[in-house]
């Protein structure tokens, strides 16, 4: 069954809603942060009726969602643990509502997804609240099949998303995960100095994400270079990996152009040896100054780039502002603001989004619905 929308909002002036909606995660972001964080950084999630006293307890946390919105679950993962040090598990819907999870006690399952209607992460969602899990939805539509047979509810405010291609519930998801991660480390006194921080500098997101948003003639510019490609390989480490999933999930969709999204230190473990001159890659290679870890893998992955570059491959690369390095290893950059590594991805993949945008556009696909895809899979 399709569900997709022929018509939908005005387009505001934008030539389909997929870039309208694009333009529209500073305000999406900036909404789901102020439903759940108050001017003196408290943060109160607004239908969540997950108890203290069960915060407290939680040994574990299970996620599940399908596409775009796994790909949410899978970044909140690193929010979660490196926040929380909760052990997270994520994984598809469809395959999490078949193959019989194990449940334990303490534990919250959270299912993701734009539309609430999603049939295998109902499904999934069933299958855990009959093992006993305490379920939270995390949604962008209040009354929903999901919200409603869910025992607590986090809503995010992206507004209604008609483009098939999810954008703005994405960046918005990823808020709402921070938040979550930020809520349960300080509710369990694991809040520290550093989440403190970065829960400070995630209210700056909507002016960082709109700074981003003015390199739009940037990301034409790449993609008039890169259309021409027929298959790319999209590679983050860490908390970028998922981004780079999204990257190539976002250019799949849209351009009908093969994409696959790899963690950057498993090149070598295959893929290397498809690299030529006829295979670009596009790699996330932010870093944060403040963070060890981070620039650790930055290194690596400059040290990736280089050794890459030198076999001829194209190589497109999304970096932190002020980064020197990455543009003599590569020209084709895009950059985004320097900002803590679990806040990373609302802005890295912000890029991406305009790149498949852009290159869709130039192949003349049918942007908002593209071909064989519905906005919400309503039967398997
Ligand atoms: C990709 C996309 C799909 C959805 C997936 C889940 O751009 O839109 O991959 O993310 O079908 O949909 P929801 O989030 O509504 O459950």
């Amino acid at each position: 069954m399709n569900t997709n929308s022929k018509s939908g909002p005005d387009k505001n002036g934008f030539p389909h809603y997929m870039l309208k909606e694009i333009y529209e995660q500073p305000e999406a972001v900036r909404e789901t942060i102020e439903a759940c964080v108050n001017s003196a950084g408290h943060i109160a999630l607004p239908g969540s009726g997950i108890s203290d006293a069960e915060v407290k307890k939680l040994r574990k946390i299970d996620i599940a969602a399908s596409g775009t919105s796994r790909h949410a679950g899978l970044a909140g993962e690193f929010m979660i643990e490196r926040m929380t040090a909760i052990p997270v598990e994520v994984d598809f819907a469809s395959q999490y509502c078949y193959r019989d999870p194990i449940v334990e006690p303490h534990e919250l399952a959270v299912f993701i997804s734009q539309s609430g209607t999603t049939v295998d992460t109902v499904a999934a969602l069933h299958v855990a609240r009959k093992k006993g899990a305490k379920t939270l939805a995390i949604c962008n539509v209040a009354d929903t099949p999901l919200t409603r047979d869910a025992d607590a509810m986090l809503l995010t405010y992206a507004g209604i998303e008609t483009s098939i291609a999810a954008t703005k519930s994405f960046t918005t998801q990823l808020t709402a995960l921070f938040l979550l991660a930020a809520h349960i480390s300080r509710v369990r006194g694991s809040s520290n100095a550093a989440v403190d921080a970065a829960l400070r500098k995630a209210r700056r997101l909507p002016d960082e994400i709109e700074s981003v948003l003015k390199q739009d003639q940037q990301c034409l510019a790449l993609a008039r270079i890169f259309a021409q490609y027929e298959s790319f390989l999209f590679l983050g480490r860490d908390i970028d990996y998922p981004i780079a999933l999204e990257g190539a999930l976002k250019l799949k969709e849209v351009s009908y152009i093969h994409a696959e999204g790899y963690p950057t230190g498993e090149m070598k473990h295959g893929p290397s040896a498809m690299i030529d001159e006829s295979l670009p890659l596009v790699v996330l290679a932010t870093r944060d100054r403040s963070d060890p870890a981070s620039r650790l893998r930055y290194e690596k992955t400059i040290s990736t780039i280089r050794e890459i570059g030198e076999r001829g491959t194209p190589v497109l690369a999304v970096i932190s502002e002020g980064d020197t390095v990455t543009p003599k290893a590569t020209p084709h950059v895009i950059e985004v603001p320097d900002v803590p590594v679990l806040l990373q991805p609302i802005l890295e993949v912000v890029p991406l989004q305009l790149f498949a945008y852009h290159v869709a556009v130039l192949k003349g696909r049918d942007v908002d619905q593209p071909r064989h895809l519905s906005k919400s899979v309503v039967v398997e």
